[in-house]
């Protein structure tokens, strides 16, 4: 299993491409199988994850084409039937299931495993594709669905924790096939569930309310294929732009649509970070006096959940207290022991973490647990004085795109060992 090796105390400076969005890319791809033409994605980018879901795309019968960070896929027949072991070891898998339905009227998945960060059910899943009409039996690991004919419902899809964007975009891709108006209520605003959305429309779907949390879908009989580009990936700029801070560093992130970053880009800009508009993206730069902030994570448009644990290293940084208070996930803070090994000084108190920032840290071995976990480990050795060594780096491997390259291109020194 590869490492990194991270030497810190190199300040970053200089530009970065963003690369297409991850939870973005992996449901557009699904979304391709609703349609027998050929769709072309570009600006996909080349993650294990992205990889991964080409993989099942061809298991289920999908032709496959890869041109650098172009996608052609033409699904002309397509089987209903998910192979188990390839779709239970990617949650995001789960997103095949809307569009099986929507386009055969029948699908047999493989539960999605859960994850460190929680249970991660799909109960709105379920729910949603059921008010459609489908007949859902859960059994031996399996989903199977089976829909005589789907019809538009009106849906409420909020859960415990508010709305679901994968349970979002599922319920969107069978609806968009099916008979009359469906209201998904509750929907989730995420940028991606927006670009899947807008992805649809394009293809000929009839979807009203784009980005608010009321879709109204008018169901059509087919869909066309079309070429399309995936958005920048927001989670990658923020984790770019902390970098910049925690180094004390000046990075340019090219491509960044800052209106995608709103909550996260307040907060930085309360902590006293330095935040400039340009024309193709954002400047970041450490402000002259940081300040620690409390965070909460909520849905979109709120602070996300996927930046929390890359945010808890800039608190760590600043001195005062900082709480962090986790309502996304039920435990989404695999990351801080590992931190807590670096010198940091937190503690948990059921869904919040209190930040005592202030000390410095100082590189040691920790281990990835989780994607966004590692990728705040990532960030604590580029700000640790010392060598850190973040060990199971295929987790980050599943949603940063050569991110040990582009760090190294703003004069980090950060080295992969394989092994
Ligand atoms: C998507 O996961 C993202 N993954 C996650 O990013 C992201 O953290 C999450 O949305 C929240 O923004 C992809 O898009 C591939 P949810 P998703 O359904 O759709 C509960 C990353 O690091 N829930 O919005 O699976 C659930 O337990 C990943 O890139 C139900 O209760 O998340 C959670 O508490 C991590 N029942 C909350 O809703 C359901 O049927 C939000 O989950 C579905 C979800």
């Amino acid at each position: 299993m590869d490492k990194f090796e991270i030497v810190g105390g190199q300040q970053l400076h200089g530009r970065i491409r963003l690369s297409g969005a991850k939870n973005s890319a992996l449901p557009m791809l699904a979304a391709c199988l609703l349609t027998s033409d050929e769709c072309i994605l570009g600006n996909v980018p080349d993650l294990s994850d992205v990889n991964f879901m080409l993989e099942i795309l061809e298991s289920l019968g999908a032709k496959v084409n890869r041109e650098g960070d172009k996608v052609r896929i033409r699904s002309e027949e397509l089987t209903p039937f998910g192979d188990y072991n390839l779709i239970r070891k990617m949650r995001g898998s789960i997103c095949i299931l809307g569009p099986l339905i929507g386009r055969l009227r029948e699908a047999r998945v493989s539960m999605p495993g859960g994850c460190v960060i929680g249970t991660r059910p799909i109960d709105l899943h379920l729910k949603g594709l059921r008010a459609l009409g489908t007949r859902i039996d859960v059994e031996s690991g399996y989903v199977n669905a089976k829909a005589i004919n789907l019809r538009g419902k009106e849906i409420f899809l909020g859960g415990r924790s508010g709305p679901t964007v994968l349970g979002t975009i599922n319920v969107m891709m069978a609806a968009v096939l099916a008979e009359g108006m469906t209201t998904i209520d509750c929907a989730a605003c995420e940028p991606e569930v927006v670009d899947v959305a807008q992805f649809l429309v394009a293809m000929g779907a009839q979807i009203e309310g784009v980005g608010s949390p009321c879709l109204r879908i008018s169901g059509v009989k087919k869909l066309r294929g079309v070429e399309y580009s995936v958005i920048p990936d927001r989670i990658e700029a923020a984790t770019f732009a902390l970098a910049a801070v925690v180094t004390d560093g000046e990075v340019v992130l090219e491509g960044c649509q800052t209106h995608h970053l709103s909550a996260v880009l307040d907060k930085m800009n309360e902590a006293g970070c330095e935040i400039i508009r340009e024309p193709n993206g954002l400047m970041v730069r450490r402000g002259k006096v940081l300040q620690s902030v409390d965070i909460t994570t909520q849905p979109h448009p709120g602070f996300p959940t996927d930046v929390q644990a890359q945010m808890m290293v800039l608190m760590i940084l600043i001195p005062g207290l900082s709480i962090i208070t986790e309502r996304i996930f039920e435990s989404r803070f695999m990351h801080v022991n590992e931190l807590i090994r670096l010198g940091a000084d937190i503690s948990i108190e059921g869904p919040s973490a209190i930040v005592k920032g202030g000390k410095g840290l100082s590189g040691a071995p920790v281990m990835a647990s989780d994607l966004r976990a590692s990728a705040a480990l990532v960030l604590a050795g580029l700000a640790a004085r010392g060598t850190t060594e973040v060990s199971r780096v295929y987790h980050i491997d599943r949603g940063y795109e050569k991110i040990d390259e582009k760090l190294r291109s703003l004069g980090a020194r950060i080295e992969r060992v394989t092994g």
